[in-house]
């Protein structure tokens, strides 16, 4: 241990390990800190102090949960600039989208304040319209299942800690946050906000655990509520390893944006193309709804063709530092040669490369592909790299079933004018939102967010992050002069 350890927060307070892990910057490979990994006993204390203080925490006053939240907003803000650049720092996002997600936060701990306040009024029913029921009310209100296990991923390394640690402290669960390792030190800045509240020591940890010596911890009855964000083939095995825990899943996807042929003035598709451009390369495509396919309509392709192209060659690369950035480096010179072998496979089958296609350590630039070979990688898996593909469709019908094939189901993005197309739209597609109007990378911190098929199960949105993480118990009062 070291001055220079970044220490984890283990119960409300600050603890050094044994070990130690380095964090490098993705951009240059400088190191960004030392980060203190606890011990298999440690981890054991947070599970124990978590359990110990649940039922205490579960009856905790709704407004001293929700001063809490308010005040890590408060304080957010107060040091928005410090979080933007550490998140840059450690995951390489642009400033410019590392304060954007900093400013999200605040919002995403504003709502949990808020839904405190509102959450678990208790409901009555009067059960007297069967004579059985006869002078009995039920009174129902909801309870925290338990402890939470919040797994985050790297992409957003304070707002998807966040939505896995507001709401659950605002229903009243205590919190065992681990961060993903590349990007420990964001989460552990946020615990040093948690810290300053007056949670009652057990309602949170924030643990660095190494991802190898989770499935203990996945696998603890103390913590019956697990909230997975992150890849999909780590995210089933969890939930299929732990039949009978409350699973939350936000996984991947492999966004389409689909452009019908209502949209066509030159408005529109400038519009059109400005959006899908930033949206498929904003974090260099890290994103679960980022846009990886755009579907546009024959008759308005060959004029929204070489505006995505101009736009996307537009967009300024280099150091994620820089305020002007638009796209930075990947998380690791890894995911970058992954990105890279997938799109030669695609041009090696026949995709033509419009733009792109390039590879510079962890940079890989914004490419633009279109004739992609439906078995493709790049067609069938999320890339989560700056890579999109373009793809000429027949008319409305065809566009939903082309976004519909798709192991994935997260969010679609539909450019359209015409409000009963948006219905239907809004029918047809297998997603779990659709964005009309705009791309599918859309997300409104408050409202339900999750996916179906391999995207995942369950929703975040505080709110409905609140609803998962608790169920409905009844009491029943007889012998009522109804
Ligand atoms: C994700 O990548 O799933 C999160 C997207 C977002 O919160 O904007």
């Amino acid at each position: 241990m070291t001055t220079a350890t970044t220490p984890f927060w283990l119960a409300g307070h600050e603890a050094h390990g044994e070990d130690t892990l380095e964090v490098t910057s993705p951009w240059d490979g400088r190191t960004v800190g030392t980060v203190g990994l606890p011990t298999a006993a440690q981890t054991e204390e947070a599970v124990a102090a978590a359990a110990a203080v649940a039922g205490e925490f579960a009856a905790t006053p709704a407004h001293v949960r929700a001063a809490a939240l308010d005040l890590v907003g408060r304080r957010l803000a107060e040091r928005a600039e410090e979080f933007a650049g550490l998140i840059t720092a450690e995951s390489g996002k642009p400033l410019k989208w590392a304060r954007v997600e900093v400013a999200r936060c605040q919002s995403v701990f504003r709502w949990a304040a808020d839904e405190a306040r509102r959450f678990n009024g208790a409901t009555g029913q009067r059960l007297d319209a069967d004579p059985s029921g006869a002078g009995r009310l039920a009174i129902t209100r909801r309870v925290p299942y338990g402890p939470v296990l919040g797994i985050a991923p790297f992409n957003f390394p304070l707002n998807l800690c966040a939505h896995k640690v507001a709401p659950a402290l605002a229903a009243g669960a205590p919190i065992i946050l681990k961060p993903a390792p590349a990007t420990p030190l964001t989460a552990l800045l946020l615990g040093e906000l948690l810290a300053g509240t007056d949670l009652p020591a057990g309602a949170w940890s924030v643990l660095p655990v190494p991802n190898e010596a989770m499935p203990p911890l996945v696998q603890d009855p103390r913590l019956p509520i697990i909230s997975f964000t992150g890849s999909v083939p780590v995210g089933w095995a969890i939930r299929d390893s732990v039949p009978r825990k409350r699973v939350t899943l936000e996984l991947g996807g492999n966004g389409a944006a689909i452009v019908l042929a209502d949209y066509s003035s030159d408005a529109d598709l400038d519009w059109a193309a400005q959006r899908i451009a930033t949206f498929s390369n904003y974090q260099g495509g890290q994103s679960c709804i980022a846009v990886q396919r755009v579907l546009a309509d024959e008759t308005v392709y060959d004029r929204l063709v070489p505006r995505v192209v101009a736009a996307v060659e537009a967009l300024r690369l280099g150091d994620p530092a820089d305020e002007a950035t638009d796209v930075g480096p990947l998380i690791s010179e890894d995911a970058a040669r992954r990105v890279e072998g997938w799109v030669k496979e695609a041009s090696e089958a026949g995709a033509k490369v419009l733009t792109g296609g390039v590879r510079e350590g962890a940079s890989y630039r914004p490419t633009v592909l279109e004739e992609v070979p439906g078995d493709a990688k790049v067609a069938t898996e999320e890339v989560f790299g700056p890579v999109l593909l373009l793809s000429r469709v027949a008319g409305e019908e065809a566009a939903y079933a082309a976004a519909n094939d798709s192991q994935f189901g997260l969010q679609a993005g539909v450019f359209t004018h015409d409000v009963q197309a948006a219905f239907r739209a809004h029918r047809a597609l297998e997603v779990g939102g659709v964005i009309i109007g705009d791309v599918p990378s859309y997300r409104g911190d408050q409202m339900p967010y999750g996916g179906v098929k391999a995207s995942g199960v369950g929703r975040e949105g505080v709110a409905f992050a609140m609803e998962d993480y608790t169920y409905e118990r009844v009491m029943v009062l007889t012998g009522l002069d109804l």
